[in-house]
């Protein structure tokens, strides 16, 4: 099993590239087989996620050519089987994306029901009500759920809760419904938007995404494509974090700053300076940083997403904070490791009171969940002395060569699968 074994202390100073959006990249490639001619998807990110999503439309019959490592060329006309394996949807959630594509296209879909979150419980109702809205026949037979309709007729939805997932699994199926869809409190995020993006650029017509109501003409069938992923929001809104928690000094590069507008404002609410350019971000901490309160909202608020992150920097600042998570039930997994770092932070429901410390110390801590493990290896990065983070395949899921790219902005990180290697690792650096 892989670890990261970090020597923390170094103020990370630099400039770094960010890759396409994981959150984007899964419903595209999901609904890149809704066309039988080929579609190409540039500025994919290289990570586990996206590659098991790759391996999953492969093992139901599509062609998938990667050209280079951030470029696919899919083909979904060798499509043969509307049934996903196990094996697949136990690895990453997201493959219930394939729900919404295959009905779309075939009028029949089987995908094994996604199993636990490590952030809590997370139903799947709001797609299901939406497919059986449009007329799909909806059951839950072994774990799988079954979907099929002889056609699909648009509907008008009304979401109970506000899902990213829901509103794009729904806009892909009703694109190819006859008639007209209107989804209403729906999900305004930037990779929803981006995904109705890629759909028109097939053929589909999708108006109002970025707003709360949705509208869709179906269209009978789509046409292949290139289309470049929007750049990815967490992953650059991480690197913005770890400027701060480590007094450093840090340009993302290839990202919309209107999409980090709400963690640019916490940042610059605490005390970093923060320099917008048209596709970057300069996040400078020159100073102790101080306290603020958060609380995660869908988008244009706070992403749950980038949660853990603030609150290791918050455990930095002077003066106490409070977190609150409102959109995920579980997602404090991190606080114990964080304490055992030196952090004082206690945990009440779904909030987190925070009493900033100056700094951690390094220490043997694991890895939660993909952005708490993100938020961990901050912590270490500032942390006195040598800490090794477990479990981070988490991380490899959603983060592409996060070690190399901290290692640009100074860090002492390294990739390791052995007692031995992280030994190795603390005689060199001493
Ligand atoms: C996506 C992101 C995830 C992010 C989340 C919120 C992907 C692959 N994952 O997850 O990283 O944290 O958005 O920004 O894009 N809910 C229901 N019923 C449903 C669907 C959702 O009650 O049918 C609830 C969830 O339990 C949660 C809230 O709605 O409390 C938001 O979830 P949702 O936006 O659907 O998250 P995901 O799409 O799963």
């Amino acid at each position: 099993m892989e670890q990261y074994v970090i020597k923390g202390g170094n103020p990370l100073v630099g400039e770094v590239e960010i890759a396409g959006a994981k959150n984007a990249a899964l419903p595209i490639i999901s609904a890149a087989i809704m066309t039988d001619e080929t579609v190409t998807l540039e500025n994919l990110p290289d990570v586990n996620d996206v590659n098991v999503l790759l391996e999953s439309i492969s093992g139901i019959g599509a062609h998938v050519e990667r050209i280079d490592r951030h470029t696919v060329k899919i083909n979904g006309s060798t499509i043969r089987d509307c049934s996903v394996e196990y094996e697949y949807i136990r690895k990453i959630r997201a493959s219930y994306y394939l729900l919404g594509a295959l009905l779309g296209k075939y009028n029949k879909a089987e995908v094994p029901l996604p199993g636990g979150c490590n952030i809590g419980s997370r139903p799947i109702d709001q797609h299901l009500k939406g497919f059986r809205a449009i007329g799909a026949k909806v059951d839950i037979k072994n774990g799988t759920i079954l979907a099929s309709c002889h056609h699909m007729t648009g509907a008008h939805i009304f979401m109970d809760v506000v899902s990213v997932g829901a509103t794009i699994n729904i806009m892909m199926a009703a694109s190819r419904a006859v008639g007209r869809t209107t989804i209403e409190n729906a999900a305004k995020e930037p990779h929803v938007v981006d995904v109705a993006n890629f759909l028109n650029s097939m053929g589909a017509n999708i108006k109002g995404a970025g707003t709360d109501v949705i509208r869709i003409v179906g269209v009978p069938r789509f046409h292949g494509c290139t289309y470049a992923i929007v750049p990815d929001m967490i992953e650059a809104g991480t690197f913005m974090m770890a400027a701060a928690a480590t007094k450093g000094d840090i340009v993302v590069k290839n990202v919309i700053p209107k999409h980090m507008e709400a963690v640019s404002a916490k940042l610059l609410e605490i005390g970093c300076e923060v320099e917008e350019f048209d596709d970057s971000i300069r996040v400078v901490a020159a100073k102790r940083l101080i306290r603020t309160h958060i609380k995660t909202q869908p988008y244009p608020g706070y992403p749950t997403d980038m949660q853990p992150q603030i609150a290791v920097v918050l455990a930095l600042s002077r003066g106490t904070s409070i977190v609150t998570e409102s959109i995920f039930e579980n997602r404090f997994k991190y606080v114990d490791e964080l304490t055992r770092m030196g952090a004082n932070v206690k945990v009440e429901g779904n909030t987190a009171i925070i009493d900033g410390v100056p700094g951690f110390t390094g220490a043997r801590i694991s890895s939660p969940d993909l952005r708490a493990g993100a938020a961990l290896v901050i912590a270490a990065l500032q942390a006195e002395g040598i800490s090794v983070v477990d479990d981070i395949g988490y991380i490899l899921r959603g983060y592409e060569d996060f070690d190399g790219k901290l290692r640009s902005l100074g860090a002492e990180i390294e990739m390791v699968s052995s007692e031995k290697e992280i030994e190795k690792f603390k005689l060199r650096i001493g």
